[in-house]
């Protein structure tokens, strides 16, 4: 029996059958061109998930009354019929590789940015009576919150109670937009009554305050969705799709959305007509860490009881999301917990994952490594963009860049096999050079073989790199010193120089002490990459353990040594992170989760500020539920035998520590890529050894490297 059956079985949503029961979630990706019109690099951003295999593309937030109701000048518009024939053209791309269309509409209620930016009234269902946690800004930097003023439009906005007149309007705009959206060819649409917009407001004990017909009862509140689904029915034909994503609940937000009202809802969704329903959550959006719990939740396959409960009480298909791993989608639409599964940051990393499960290749799926970086862009009112995929959004250029073959063959060496240099060996090899990597350690990976350990999602990336590696054809030399003289024996073209960070040891008294580790220290006691210095100071029981890991091959497999790290590690009871950036947070995050007594000292103002925010304010809110000690602002005097000095805010404080890691001082390795100057025609320096920026940058600088070999 092939693998996946039921996802590569066929369904129907109404009238529309669809190839198989994978569809890319909406997203709102910025890639439109100003003013609503989606032009070439939409289409081919749509245009490149439906060739990767998905049954069904649901197109991001459409503006039913576009400016009005939307959020921002980049999002799609759908009010007028000069959107029409840009439109039909991103159908017609999505249905020549055989997968249908849906448009998403909505109206954004009270996240009506672009309402506030032009000085309109926004709309609601009533004046609000809850106003939001609203310490989403307490983890930002100065630069962050300018720009998330300047996004929100620099004011508060002017709240208006929709009267019956703007109801009646609100219904028209959506069954208008419904009609202009079949017109251009699409095979339905998705109303978007989930997320804080203006239907799930309507269909919110907390939002809906009204004491008309369109509010108190549950009935009542999903009087507008009902009547926005039949009229838009009504003005549709009968093989146009019409369904709705509405939340199974509503987090952090007093008398919010409970399942039970959700169920009412899809059964009465049901009841006026919907083809389908699409089970999300929504959580207050002014609370930095809610938004990882909805609607980007981050507990894998987070939503999936929800959808099952739904699917309990109504007879049309459900569409399960949030962070659900194929097997698993698989098995829930095998026990009857769900019809199709959406997909939204996996079709960002990797716009073939659709086909590649369903061809039995799932170990070449490029993972999500749920970095926040691509939901981070909307927030700021930019583009999206995706750490480990550097063509998203610019598919319309470089959708074939990674397979086009080089006009001339080059010989590549690249020194170093963490990410940069993995992912310019990938593409490089692909696109037709010799490509030869050369590693120092025994393994490929460099810091991201350290950055698994601490976060698992990393794994998967490793793993992936790795294999594409293998499979490319790159002559990979592992515990390989490159020297001049190397490199220069194997007379490339083109050499590119991934060396990695240099780690400059903080100027403090007593970092030089046994139980002081940084980052090197510690990475080559876990992962088992070699140093005396490191192991010398370890005690003899500590020793032993290291070496009895190594022996086991625990310390070369990131899952196998996260698990044994549970019940040991050379770490003290009591540690201080001093530096409290990405590298600090994962590691105390790691720490904490081992039961360690944990202390972060930063020196800035701002924590973990290299993480995308939801990623920082899930990570930071995850470290104060589990007490660490979080300082910011801190400056460090001296390093103790039992503890460590520092001032903040001119209070001299000390905290006790038997271990004190240092996650600081990561710097440009220039130094190093100098002694290779001059050994080839075009020598470039690439990922963190020409200026630290982790994964993201990682991967972008080893793609764009690789794409300009030819050009030696
Ligand atoms: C960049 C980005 C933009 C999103 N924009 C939308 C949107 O326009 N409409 C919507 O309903 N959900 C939006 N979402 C939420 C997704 O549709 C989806 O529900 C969520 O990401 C969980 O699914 P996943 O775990 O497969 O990513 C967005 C998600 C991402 C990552």
């Amino acid at each position: 029996m092939a693998a996946f059956e039921h996802l590569r079985s066929k369904v129907r949503i109404g009238p529309l059958e669809l190839e198989n029961r994978i569809a890319m979630a909406g997203m709102g990706v910025e890639v439109c061109e100003d003013d609503g019109f989606v032009g070439d690099r939409m289409i081919a951003y749509y245009e490149e998930r439906a060739k990767g295999g998905v049954g069904l593309v649901i197109t991001e937030v459409g503006a039913v009354a576009y400016p009005k109701g939307a959020t921002t000048a980049h999002q799609i518009g759908l009010s007028h019929d000069k959107y029409i024939p840009g439109l039909a053209k991103l159908a017609e791309a999505v249905h020549r590789h055989g997968a249908k269309v849906a448009a998403q509409l909505v109206h954004h209620g009270k996240v009506s940015r672009l309402d506030t930016i032009q000085g309109r009234e926004v709309l609601m269902p009533s004046l609000p009576e809850f106003h939001g946690a609203m310490d989403m800004m307490q983890d930002l930097t100065p630069d962050e919150i300018g720009l998330l003023m300047k996004a929100f439009g620099g004011a508060a906005p002017r709240i208006r109670p929709a009267s019956q007149q703007d109801i009646d309007w609100l219904i028209d705009q959506f069954a208008s937009a419904a009609v202009r959206v079949e017109r251009a060819g699409f095979d339905g649409v998705e109303l978007h009554a989930a997320h804080g917009y203006i239907l799930s407001e309507f269909l919110s004990p907390a939002w809906n305050r009204r004491d008309d017909e369109y509010g108190g009862s549950r009935e009542n509140r999903a009087r507008l969705l009902q009547q926005v689904i039949r009229a838009c029915k009504e003005r549709t034909g009968d093989d146009f799709a019409v369904w709705c994503r509405i939340d199974a609940e509503e987090f952090r937000t007093p008398g919010g959305t409970t399942l039970e009202d959700a169920r009412v809802t899809a059964r009465l969704a049901q009841e006026a007509g919907a083809d389908a329903l699409n089970i999300s959550a929504y959580a207050d959006a002014t609370s930095g860490g809610a938004f990882t719990e909805a609607p980007l939740v981050h507990k894998p396959a987070g939503y999936v009881d929800n959808a099952r409960a739904i699917k309990q009480c109504v007879e049309i298909p459900i569409i399960a999301v949030g962070r659900i791993e194929p097997e698993v989608g698989d098995a829930l639409i095998r026990d009857g917990g769900a019809d199709i599964i959406a997909m939204a940051r996996k079709l960002l990393a990797d716009p073939h994952i659709a086909r590649k499960i369903l061809d039995g290749r799932s170990e070449d799926v490029r993972p999500c490594v749920y970095c926040y970086t691509c939901v981070e862009q909307p927030f700021f009112d930019r583009r999206v963009k995706c750490a480990v995929n550097p063509v998203v959004a610019n598919e319309w250029e470089l959708r074939d860049a990674e397979t086009s073959q080089a006009a001339a063959r080059k010989r590549v060496v690249i020194v170093g096999g963490g990410p940069a240099g993995q992912e310019a060996a990938r593409v490089a090899a692909l696109r037709g050079h010799e490509v030869t990597l050369l590693e120092k350690a025994s393994q490929l990976g460099g810091t991201l073989r350290f950055a698994s350990l601490v976060y698992e999602p990393n794994e998967r990336l490793l793993r992936w790199l790795a294999r594409q590696v293998e499979q490319a054809g790159v002559d990979v030399r592992l515990e390989t010193e490159a020297t001049p003289e190397l490199v220069r024996s194997l007379s490339p073209d083109v050499l590119l120089l991934a060396l990695g960070a240099r780690r400059a040891a903080p100027e403090i008294p007593g970092v030089d002490q046994g139980h002081v580790f940084d980052g090197d220290d510690l990475r080559s006691l876990l992962t088992g990459e070699g140093d005396e210095v490191a192991r010398g100071k370890l005690s003899l029981t500590a020793r032993v353990a290291v070496r009895a890991g190594r022996a086991a091959r625990v310390t070369s497999d990131p899952s196998k040594l996260r698990q044994a790290s549970k019940a040991w590690m050379p770490v003290g009871r009591q540690v201080c992170v001093i530096g409290g950036g990405l590298v600090g947070c994962e590691l105390a995050e790691f720490l904490a989760e081992r039961g360690r007594q944990v202390t972060v000292l930063e020196e800035g103002a701002t924590l973990a500020k290299e993480m995308a925010l939801p990623r920082r304010w899930r990570v930071l809110e995850d470290l104060r539920r589990a007490g660490v000690t979080l300082v910011t602002n801190a400056q460090i005097s001296e390093v103790g035998k039992k503890s460590v000095f520092f001032t903040t805010d001119g209070d001299e404080r000390e905290v006790q520590a038997e271990t004190v890691i240092i996650a600081t001082g990561l710097l440009a390795n220039d130094a190093q890529a100098a002694r290779f100057e001059g050994l080839a025609e075009r020598v470039e320096v690439i990922g963190d050894c020409s200026g630290v920026s982790y994964i993201e940058g990682a991967i972008h600088d080893g793609f764009h490297a690789a794409l300009r070999v030819e050009r030696s």
